[in-house]
């Protein structure tokens, strides 16, 4: 099993570069279940790849058992929340996860994909034990997962240091940035720094020390740059422009506010 982080500012293409990721594995796991904080993955389901819930009032109140049931009978899964509000998503989240890790063993994988992951697993505060134990359990945990988040501060910070992959994006607050730790130069995720020190040469972009960037046409994302590490020891610049997806993602871009001319 395997544990990835994927963390960078919001608007930064975390969303997109997860449900490629999630595109990607969605027929290489027996169980996959996708909590879509803000319902984006559905060009996951068009495509034939998942099934798609609504989750809101009525399944609060399922038991570990009953998302047994329900995963028994939806394999793969996009769980979108319907009006339920940041606790009670955590809560109905426990509930599945701890249904997932209860299915998954040697002989069925399972993935549990998380956005939004800080307000699954926030630093303040308790976190439930099956969401926990999803971050921590080691070598016999069944299930892998990816904790998806824009707030690196606010995600609780034994499910950020327990992952074993890393793909960070930029972020503009030094708060977030200082959770990375990361084994290069930290300023590679200040996308406004103007000089940064120098990167390892995996990190360069033809030789150059760049910060990583967003690139934008017309006031829309087309891309973005991330770090890629894992705990061998081994990273890489991504650039997402380098990569396309078959599905469609619904990003919610929000609507510009305009300027009188
Ligand atoms: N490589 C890419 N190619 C095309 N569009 C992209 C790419 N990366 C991001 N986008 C677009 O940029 C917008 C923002 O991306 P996304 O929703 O993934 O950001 P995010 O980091 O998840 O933000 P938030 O933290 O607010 O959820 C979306 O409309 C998305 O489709
Ligand atoms: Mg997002």
């Amino acid at each position: 099993m395997t544990r990835r982080l994927l963390a960078a500012m919001s608007g930064w293409g975390k969303s997109w570069y997860a449900q490629l990721l999630f595109e990607t594995n969605l027929p290489k796991f027996d169980l996959v279940a996708i909590f879509d904080y803000k319902d984006e993955y559905r060009g996951l389901v068009k495509a034939g790849l998942a099934n798609h819930y609504i989750v809101g009032e009525r399944e609060k109140a399922w038991s570990v058992d009953d998302w047994e049931t329900f995963f028994e009978s939806n394999p793969k899964v996009v769980l979108a929340r319907h009006r339920l509000k940041p606790e009670e998503w955590q809560e109905v989240t426990a509930s599945a996860v701890q249904a997932l890790r209860n299915l998954a063993g040697p002989s069925r994988s399972a993935l549990a994909g998380v956005d939004e992951a800080h307000f699954v697993a926030p630093q303040s505060g308790k976190i439930p034990d099956a969401i926990e134990g999803l971050a921590t359990t080691g070598r016999g945990e069944g299930a892998s997962s990816m904790w998806i988040t824009q707030r690196l501060a606010k995600l609780d910070e034994t499910v950020g240091s327990q992952c074993d992959e890393r793909i960070v994006g930029g972020f503009s607050g030094d708060r977030d940035r200082g959770k990375i730790d990361p084994e290069y130069p930290e300023d590679v995720h200040n996308p406004q720094a103007r000089s940064i020190a120098r990167l390892p040469e995996e990190l360069r972009v033809d030789g150059e020390n760049l910060p990583l960037r967003r690139f934008e046409e017309n006031g829309s994302t087309i891309g973005s740059e991330w770090v890629y590490s894992n705990n061998k020891g081994e990273m890489e610049r991504r650039d997402t422009r380098d990569l396309s997806m078959e599905t469609t993602h619904y990003g919610p871009e929000g609507h510009p506010i305009h300027d009188p001319n």
